[in-house]
C-alpha cells in the first residue's frame, strides 16, 4: 500500500471581519493589548447572514474540486467535522453534497457520507477515518473529502466572545498525496470533561479558565502516549508544530509545555542548566504541590531563554499567521495552522519536501491527538494555489453596531434579520430552509 495523506486543501473564510483592537476592545472598555498581546488575536472572521456551515463548507469544496479538476466520480466519501451542526440525524455532508451536485456533472449517490463529532478534534478524526478507509482498501481507487466547518460564536459578553471565528477547510485525502503523508504512529490523551458543552444549544457553556487547564493536561498525555509508540521526541525533529489554536495565547502555553517535556533528558536540558538549572524531578519533592510549583517556576525560566525563543519563532510562530486574523474555527483551526506554516515556508522560498511536521489536535470534552506528517514534493504548488490572503483582505470590516446586528442575526433564538453586508459572487448561499442555492 502506498502512502496516504492530504493531497489537496482549500479554505473558505466567513466574509465579515471584527477588528478586536479597533472595534471590539473600546466598546468592552478593555486595553486592546489584552487581545493582540494576551490572546494573540487581531481580528475574527464572521459569517455574513447568507453564510453558514453548509455554504462555507460547500464553497471550500467547490474551489477544491474546480482547482483539481475533480468530478463526483473521483470522490467515494464525504465526511464533515463540525460542532455547529443543526440536525441530530441528517449529516451536514448530505447538504454539502446536494450543493455540489448543482454545479458539477454527476452525483454523489455512490459516496459514503457522515458527520464526525468530538469538538475541535473531530476534523483530525475525520481525516483518520478517511485514512483508515483508504488503507483498508475499501476506496475503490477514489479519494475522500473531509470538511471541517464551524461558526465558532459565543453568547454576547461571554469571555469567549473575543475568540470567535467562522470558516471551513476542505481536504482531499488520497493515496500518494501531493501535500503531506500521515504517520501511523499517534498519541492520545482523553478524559470525560465538562469544561465546554453545547447540549442542544447554539452557544457553548464554557468554563474558559478550566478549559485552558484541560487542554494542557490532555496534550501532555497525548505527547507521552505518542512517545510510547514512536520513541522520544526532540525539538529539532520537526520544522513546524501546528497546534489546535482557539487563540494564539493558548498555543504559547501548549508549546512551552511540550518543549519542556520533550527536552527532558536531552542535551538541551544540559545546555540550559547553567542558566536555569535542571528540570525538577518528582522524587526530589515531598508532595505533588511542591513539585508542581517547582515545575511552574522552571517553565517560566525556560520561556525566557534565547534557546526556547528561537525554537518558538521558527517552529510555532509561523503556524499562527492565519489564526491571528480569523480567530477560532474550532474543527478547522489546527488545519489552518498547518497551512499557515507551509505558506510561511513558501514565502521564504524554503524547500520543505521530506521535512516533518508535528500536528497537535485538541477537542474539548476532552481529547488531544498528536501525530507527525511528512511534506510531499507537490506541496509548494498546492499551497501557492490558495487565495486565503485575498479572502481575508476582502472581508467587510464591521462597526460595533453592525457586529451586534449580525451576531443577533445568527442567534437562532431571535427573529432573524437577513440584512446582507457583502454581495455573494458565484458561491453557495443560505436563502432560508429548503432554498439552499448557488447565487451568481
Ligand atoms: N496586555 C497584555 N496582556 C494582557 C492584558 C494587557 N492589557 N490584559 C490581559 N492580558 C493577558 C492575560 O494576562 C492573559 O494571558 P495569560 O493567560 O498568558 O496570563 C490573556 O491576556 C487573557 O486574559 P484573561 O485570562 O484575563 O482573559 P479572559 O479571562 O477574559 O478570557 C478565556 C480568556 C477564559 C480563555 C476566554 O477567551 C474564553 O473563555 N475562551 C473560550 C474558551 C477557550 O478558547 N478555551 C481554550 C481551551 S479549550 C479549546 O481549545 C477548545 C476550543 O476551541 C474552545
Amino acid at each position: 500500500m502506498s502512502d496516504v495523506g492530504i493531497d489537496a486543501v482549500e479554505i473558505w473564510t466567513g466574509k465579515l471581519k471584527l477588528d478586536l483592537a479597533e472595534t471590539f476592545a473600546p466598546e468592552k472598555g478593555d486595553d486592546p493589548a489584552k487581545y493582540t498581546k494576551g490572546l494573540g488575536l487581531f481580528e475574527s472572521s464572521f459569517p455574513d447572514t447568507y453564510e453558514d456551515i453548509v455554504t462555507m463548507g460547500a464553497n471550500a469544496c467547490k474551489r477544491l474540486m474546480e482547482r483539481h479538476d475533480l468530478s463526483p466520480d473521483d470522490v467515494g466519501r464525504i465526511d464533515v467535522a463540525t460542532e455547529s451542526s443543526f440536525d441530530n440525524s441528517k449529516p451536514i455532508s448530505t447538504y454539502i453534497a446536494g450543493c455540489l451536485e448543482q454545479t458539477f456533472d454527476g452525483d454523489f449517490h455512490h459516496a459514503n457520507k457522515g458527520e464526525r463529532k468530538f469538538a475541535c478534534v473531530a476534523g483530525t478524526q475525520a481525516i483518520d477515518d478517511a485514512y483508515n478507509w483508504i488503507r483498508a482498501g475499501r476506496n475503490r481507487g477514489r479519494s475522500a473529502i473531509v470538511v471541517a466547518t464551524d461558526t465558532a460564536l459565543y453568547a454576547r459578553d461571554d469571555p469567549g466572545e473575543a475568540t470567535q471565528g467562522a470558516g471551513a477547510v476542505a481536504m482531499l485525502v488520497s493515496e500518494d498525496p501531493d501535500l503531506v503523508t500521515l504517520s501511523d504512529a499517534q498519541g492520545y490523551g482523553s478524559a470525560d470533561e465538562t469544561d465546554f458543552l453545547k447540549p442542544n444549544q447554539q452557544f457553548p457553556s464554557v468554563d474558559g479558565k478550566r478549559s485552558v487547564q484541560v487542554y494542557l493536561a490532555r496534550m501532555r498525555e497525548a505527547v507521552e502516549d505518542y512517545e510510547s509508540v514512536a520513541g522520544d521526541l526532540h525539538p529539532d525533529d520537526f520544522v513546524y508544530a501546528p497546534f489546535h489554536t482557539p487563540f494564539p495565547g493558548m498555543v504559547r502555553k501548549a508549546a512551552l509545555l511540550a518543549y519542556r517535556h520533550i527536552t527532558r533528558d536531552t542535551e538541551i536540558e544540559e545546555e540550559l542548566a547553567d542558566a536555569i538549572g535542571m528540570q525538577p524531578r518528582r522524587e526530589e519533592f515531598d508532595d505533588d504541590e511542591a513539585f508542581s510549583e517547582a515545575v511552574s517556576a522552571y517553565t517560566d525560566d525556560l520561556k525566557g531563554t534565547d534557546r526556547y525563543a528561537a525554537w518558538y519563532d521558527a517552529t510555532i510562530d509561523p503556524t499562527l499567521d492565519i489564526s491571528r486574523r480569523v480567530g477560532n474555527w474550532y474543527t478547522g483551526s489546527v488545519h489552518i495552522a498547518r497551512i499557515a506554516g507551509l505558506k510561511r515556508a513558501l514565502s521564504e522560498g524554503r524547500d520543505m519536501t521530506g521535512e516533518r511536521i508535528f500536528v497537535a489536535s485538541y477537542g474539548s470534552g476532552a481529547q488531544a491527538e498528536v501525530h507527525h506528517e511528512t511534506v510531499q514534493p507537490g506541496w509548494d504548488e498546492e499551497i501557492a494555489g490558495l487565495n486565503i490572503d485575498e479572502q481575508v483582505a476582502d472581508r467587510y470590516d464591521l462597526t460595533f453596531e453592525e457586529y451586534e446586528r449580525v451576531h443577533a442575526a445568527h442567534d437562532h433564538s431571535k427573529d432573524r434579520d437577513f440584512e446582507e453586508f457583502t454581495a455573494p459572487e458565484d458561491e453557495f448561499v443560505f436563502d432560508g430552509w429548503g432554498r439552499m442555492g448557488e447565487r451568481k
